[in-house]
């Protein structure tokens, strides 16, 4: 919706983009019913997004197979040695947690591998021990268990929302590298990644999913006041991962403004760390690092 009077009388009727662009993001919403164009040419790029192109879906569909081949053997192998397996995925509203972490367990039998997706803690969840509730979840002997948000709601939802005071948030960046390297030298695995997508991606995938009926149930209140919220997102979570980028618990960020190539990107990195018996190393390849990479570097 153009309104008349704004940005136009310095360039003499043609607005700079620039200014288009502050415009679009200040008004946006999701009911509206279109998009802006300024928004959806910007989406794919945004956030310094590395690629211009896409990638074809085809090849992603037999890359995601055979990636998904080699994820089964891992199941194998996590059952035969007893492994337990952790995966943290963070990442902004609509980053694609839920699309990534749905293509890793997809053709894993569902007995040994569990998505965990907690809700908004109970009364008595908020009366105990911060991680108490997410102890629970730790994977057994076999098991790999993969978190859609986690304990990390403390560092980065949580104050920003205002739902734990800045002392909890500072007391959990505190204790988060000793939490984390007890599960470690009890024999846990563990991965965190961080989906890191740009402000117009957000936006377009926000509006995109208010209009789908298969989507709607993945905005939340939370979802809706994100954008608002985005440059207190990036503060909390550069703090994040400056204090919590750890030698038992390293982050790896993953620019997921294109789904395939972050669907692909995470799988590989995951399946490279793994010393899981019958390793097909053409196909695991090393992780893109246009896209891939590790906490510290992602921070520079
Ligand atoms: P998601 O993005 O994971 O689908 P939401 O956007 O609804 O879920 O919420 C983001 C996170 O914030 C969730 O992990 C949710 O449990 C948490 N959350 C929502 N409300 C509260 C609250 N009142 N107190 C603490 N955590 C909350
Ligand atoms: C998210 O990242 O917002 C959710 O996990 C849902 C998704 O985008 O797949």
């Amino acid at each position: 919706k153009a309104t008349a009077g704004h940005g136009t009388a310095a360039t003499g009727g043609i607005e700079n983009p620039e200014s288009m662009l502050a415009r679009a993001l200040a008004d946006f919403s999701v009911d509206a019913p279109e998009l802006p164009d300024i928004i959806d040419s910007r989406a794919y790029g945004s956030g310094n997004y590395p690629y211009t192109d896409r990638p074809k879906r085809g090849d992603y569909e037999d890359d995601l197979r055979l990636l998904q081949i080699e994820l089964l053997k891992v199941q194998e192998w996590v059952k035969k040695a007893g492994e337990r397996i952790v995966i943290v995925f963070e990442g902004r509203d609509a980053a694609g947690k839920g699309g990534t972490i749905h293509r890793f367990v997809q053709h894993l039998n569902p007995r040994y591998v569990r998505v965990v997706a907690l809700d908004k803690p109970t009364e008595i969840e908020r009366a105990q021990w911060y991680f108490q509730r997410y102890v629970a979840h730790m994977p057994y002997k076999g098991e790999i268990v993969m978190f859609d948000r986690s304990w990390y709601n403390r560092a980065v939802v949580e104050p920003v929302m205002g739902y734990c005071t800045p002392a909890q948030t500072a007391q959990f960046l505190d204790q988060v590298p000793t939490f984390e390297k007890m599960l470690v030298d009890d024999g846990i695995r563990l991965f965190k990644i961080w989906l890191d997508i740009g402000r117009e991606m957000q936006l377009k995938r926000l509006h995109a999913r208010h209009k789908d009926p298969l989507k709607q149930w993945k905005l939340s209140p939370v979802d809706l006041s994100a954008p608002s919220r985005w440059d207190a997102i990036s503060a909390a979570r550069n703090a994040m991962i400056e204090a919590s980028h750890s030698p038992a618990g390293p982050w790896t960020a993953v620019l997921s403004n294109d789904k395939m190539r972050a669907r692909l990107g995470a799988i590989r990195q995951i399946l490279s760390h793994l010393p899981y018996e019958g390793r097909d190393d053409r196909i695991v390849g090393v992780p893109d690092p246009a896209i891939v990479m590790d906490g510290g570097t992602f921070l520079e």
